[in-house]
């Protein structure tokens, strides 16, 4: 393949970082914007850096600096974001200003550059679709929207078949499900994901959203107290505490290790086939939280049992696991790693950070809201 001048937004970040260093690999000329976030970067410039990509340090709502950064680029990939679904419910102004205005100003300097930017990749999530799809007792597929306060007073987690009163059973969730974003963070995602498609619709410059599904591996921030439950689990984990677990620790995410995210986003750049999509990226295999947290535990030799607190979280889905046909068909995806794999190399990374664990104070702050119940 030619050789790319890419930038990467977000590329200091867990996902943005693994990225940079595999089109790097590729012999890309790797161009980075990042703030720097000080809830993700608590110790500031991460140091696994690759030091053979540029690095502009900077917002990407500063249209200026946008301008700087996409100079002379053919490709952008991008994954800045506040990331934090609990913490987007108050502090409202930060997530869209990050998320949209940051998307907004930086698809400015795209159509600007119209003719010269081939393609546009866009980080979003699964979290766009609220609960996931389910098959009601005749076999059919069901997009239920999220359980009513009321069921959730009485403690009764699974879905229920309006029709029949039997709980309705997860499937994997396909592209085709209609949105139903539950929280501000999601909503953020929606509309990075659509102002790109969009964009790059009206003005011919091919466009992909990976809808990322839980992510977890190496350089995952376990200073940032409002991410992924794998990175969350293991700092409590590391400082002798139980994880706390909400519900009954039996909802089921689809958690994709990171290379497989990368690999996504490769193929994405490679072919034409999903440009102007929308495509799933996960594993489309379920685990359950409570899985999760015994797998960790045990990787790390520790004997916590977690603390099953019973309540809920709200806009907290039950089940979703990925469909991942349009990502083989399209791009020629295929998951590579295994939760089992991955794991152990997850917590290698987790045992050489000092994790201080702030996740008593962020369960506070949604106590505080009355969003955990
Ligand atoms: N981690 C997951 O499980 C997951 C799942 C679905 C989607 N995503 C999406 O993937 C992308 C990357 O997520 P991640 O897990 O690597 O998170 P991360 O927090 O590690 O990385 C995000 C990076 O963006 C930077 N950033 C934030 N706001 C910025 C701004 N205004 N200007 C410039 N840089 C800014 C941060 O400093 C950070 O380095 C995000 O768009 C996120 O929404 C992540």
């Amino acid at each position: 393949m030619t050789k790319l001048n890419i930038l990467i937004t977000g590329g200091a970040g867990f996902i943005g970082s693994h990225l940079v260093d595999a089109l790097v690999g590729r012999g890309h000329r790797v161009r980075i914007l990042d703030a720097v976030v000080p809830q993700v970067h608590a110790a500031g410039e991460p140091q696994y850096l690759n030091p053979e990509a540029e690095f502009i340090r900077g917002d990407v709502c500063d249209a200026a600096l946008i301008e700087k950064a996409i100079e002379g680029v053919d490709v952008v990939y991008h994954e800045a974001a506040e990331v934090g679904v609990g913490q987007s419910m108050y502090e409202i102004q930060r997530y869209v200003r990050a998320n949209n205005l940051g998307t907004a100003a930086l698809l400015e300097a795209v159509i600007k550059r119209r003719a010269q930017i081939r393609k546009l990749i866009v980080a979003s999530s699964m979290s766009i679709y609220g609960e996931g799809a389910y098959r009601n007792a005749d076999g059919e597929v069901v997009y239920p929207a999220i359980r009513p306060a009321s069921q959730l007073a009485e403690r009764r987690w699974e879905l229920i078949c309006p029709r029949t009163g039997s709980a309705l059973t997860p499937t994997g969730t396909s592209e085709e499900k209609p949105l139903f974003p539950t929280s501000v963070y999601a909503v953020t995602k929606q509309d990075q994901e659509q102002f790109c498609l969009v964009v790059g619709r009206a003005y011919g410059i091919p466009a992909v959203a990976l809808r990322y599904f839980n992510v977890y591996g190496p350089r995952q921030a376990l200073s940032n107290p409002y991410t992924g439950v794998c990175a969350i689990f293991s700092s409590r984990l590391l400082n002798d505490q139980s994880p706390v677990i909400f519900e009954d620790g039996g909802q089921t995410r689809d958690f994709v290790h990171v290379s497989d995210i990368v690999q996504a986003n490769l193929l994405a750049l490679e072919t034409d086939r999903a440009d102007y999509q929308a495509v799933n990226v996960g594993t489309g295999k379920p685990t359950s939280v409570k899985q999760v947290m015994r797998m960790l535990a045990e990787g790390l030799g520790k004997q916590i049992e977690p603390e099953i607190v019973g309540k809920y979280r709200e806009g907290d889905i039950r089940h979703c696991v990925a469909d991942i046909t349009r990502a083989r068909t399209l791009l020629g995806y295929e998951p590579k790693v295994s939760l089992e794999q991955g794991i152990p190399e997850l917590l290698e990374w987790v045992k050489r950070q000092e994790a201080s664990d702030k996740v008593a104070r962020a369960t506070a702050e949604l106590e505080s809201f009355r969003l955990v119940k």
